[in-house]
């Protein structure tokens, strides 16, 4: 390879560098005007296409994916346990967490349509009431049943948490 090839491989390559790392840059920009810029820059990265985010409103709108998903994968998960074991005592709780998740699923469809017309505050409202299904279904278990589904609770719990600061960001 000539000198000139080899320069202009090195200028592409260190290019494409920098371009990847203000990528990263950006989403830990975004995260560090929320309150929970940690678990925010870690949700945000586990989706590719936050790495290509041009705007806030963008990244909000990964996460609100991130969030719808993991949302109805967890009442996938329930509906499951809940036809294993029904009949049971457990399936007491699992019933009212599939309520709860259903009624979670419901807020978040909303909450896209609110985030459609930039209805910011209306979403984030929404988001909240989501998150709350999260705790609510670990309580219903309680002491009596160890909960089956304490870690898809709290990745809903964290996902909605940072969608919710992503959102309370772009209405202020
Ligand atoms: C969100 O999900 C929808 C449908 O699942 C997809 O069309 C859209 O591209 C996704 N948007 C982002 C920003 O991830
Ligand atoms: C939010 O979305 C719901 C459902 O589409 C709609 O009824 C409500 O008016 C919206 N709120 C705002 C502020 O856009």
């Amino acid at each position: 390879m000539s000198t000139t090839t080899n320069l202009l491989l090195l200028l592409i390559l260190s290019s494409s560098i920098q371009y990847s790392s203000a990528d990263a840059g950006f989403i830990a920009t975004t995260c560090n005007q929320t309150p929970h810029p940690a678990i925010c820059v870690s949700i945000l990265e586990s989706e590719q296409q936050s790495f290509t985010a041009v705007n806030a409103r963008a990244l909000a709108w990964i996460a609100y994916n991130i969030t719808a998903t993991h949302t109805s994968g967890t009442l996938a998960v329930l509906n499951n346990l809940l036809a294993l074991h029904d009949g049971e005592p457990i399936a007491a709780p699992m019933e009212v967490c599939v309520q709860l998740y259903g009624r979670a699923a419901e807020d978040l469809t909303v909450a896209g349509e609110n985030m459609t017309v930039e209805a910011y505050v209306e979403a984030a409202k929404r988001v909240d009431d989501a998150r709350g299904a999260a705790g609510l279904c670990e309580e219903a278990f309680g002491m009596e049943f160890p909960s089956p589904v304490t870690a898809e609770n709290r990745v809903v719990n964290d996902d909605c948490s940072v969608t919710f600061d992503l959102l309370g960001m772009l209405s202020r």
